[in-house]
C-alpha cells in the first residue's frame, strides 16, 4: 500500500511515497528547509506544502522530534517551545484535511530498520540513534517498540543535554574534527551501555554514512550497524505509521 511519510527535523521537513509492502520510496524525497524558528504556524505551512505537492488524499504518517503521546508534542527538543503540549497530529489534520499519524522520529527511523533494514529479524535489546540537530533514539525490545526513549536528553558532564555536546549539529558548529567528535559519540554510547547493555546499535543519520572514518575511535564492545535505510529510515518508518492507531 502506498503512503505518504513526512519526517520533521531541526534542518529540513522531507517527505516522500512509501510503498509499505517493501519499504521502498515509489519516487523522489521532497525537502523542504525547517523554518527558522520553526514555530507551529510556519512548520504546518511547509506540511501543507508538501501533501499539495504529492495531491495526496489518504493518511500520512509524521515522524516529530519530540516526545508524542496520542498525537501531542510533550516535549520541545530542539524544535521551538511553542510545540510544547500542541495536538500536532491534529493541527496538520485541519490544515491538510487529511488524517495525520504523529510519532518521535526516532521511534519511526527505528521501525523503518526493524521492519526493512539493519534490524531485521535481531532480537533483545535493539537500540536505533540518530545522529542529527539532536542525537534521537529508538529502544527495542524483541522487535517491540518501548516509545519515547529519550536518550540523548542524558545529562552531559556539563548538566546539559548529551545531544548538546554529541550531535552532527554540535561537530559542525565548534568544528570538531571526526575523532573529536567520535570520542564524545563514544562516550555516549560506552553510558547508555552501561545502564542499558542494549545487544546490539543501529547508528544513522547523515553522519553515519562516514561510519569507516569513525569507528576506530568507538571503543565499546556492542555490535554497531550503520542503518541500511540511510536517510530515508525516518520517512519511511512515518509511512508506517499512518493510519494506524496513535499511542
Ligand atoms: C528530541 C527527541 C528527538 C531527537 C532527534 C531530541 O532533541 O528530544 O525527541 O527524537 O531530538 O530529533
Amino acid at each position: 500500500m502506498i503512503k505518504l511519510g513526512i519526517d520533521v527535523g531541526g534542518s529540513g521537513i522531507k517527505g516522500a511515497l512509501v510503498d509499505t509492502e517493501t519499504g521502498q520510496l515509489t519516487g523522489g524525497k521532497v525537502h523542504i528547509d525547517t523554518p527558522s524558528p520553526a514555530a507551529p504556524d510556519r512548520v504546518c505551512e511547509a506540511v501543507v506544502e508538501l501533501v499539495t505537492h504529492f495531491r495526496w488524499q489518504g493518511p500520512v504518517g509524521c515522524g516529530f522530534p519530540t516526545i508524542m503521546a496520542d498525537g501531542r508534542a510533550k516535549s520541545y527538543g530542539n524544535i521551538d517551545e511553542r510545540w510544547l503540549g500542541v495536538r500536532v497530529d491534529a493541527l496538520f489534520e485541519e490544515h491538510t484535511g487529511v488524517p495525520f499519524t504523529v510519532v518521535n522520529d526516532a521511534d519511526a527511523a527505528g521501525c523503518a530498520e526493524m521492519t526493512f533494514g539493519s534490524g531485521r529479524g535481531k532480537n533483545g535489546k535493539v537500540l536505533m540513534v540518530t545522529i542529527g540537530t539532536g542525537l534521537g533514539t529508538a529502544l527495542y525490545y524483541d522487535g517491540q517498540l518501548i516509545p519515547n526513549i529519550e536518550l540523548g536528553r542524558i545529562n552531559s558532564m556539563k548538566g546539559e543535554p548529551i545531544e548538546f555536546y554529541a550531535s552532527s549539529k554540535v561537530k559542525k558548529e565548534e568544528n570538531l574534527s571526526i575523532e573529536d567528535w567520535a570520542h564524545r559519540f563514544d562516550y555516549f554510547l560506552n553510558h547508555v551501555d552501561r545502564v542499558f547493555s542494549p545487544d546490539h546499535f543501529i547508528i544513522g543519520g547523515g553522519i553515519s554514512e562516514n561510519f569507516e572514518e569513525f569507528c576506530e575511535y568507538l571503543t565499546g564492545d556492542v555490535p554497531i550497524t550503520v542503518a541500511q535505510m540511510r536517510n530515508s529510515a525516518g520517512i519511511v518508518g512515518a509511512a508506517l505509521a499512518a493510519g494506524s492507531l496513535q499511542r
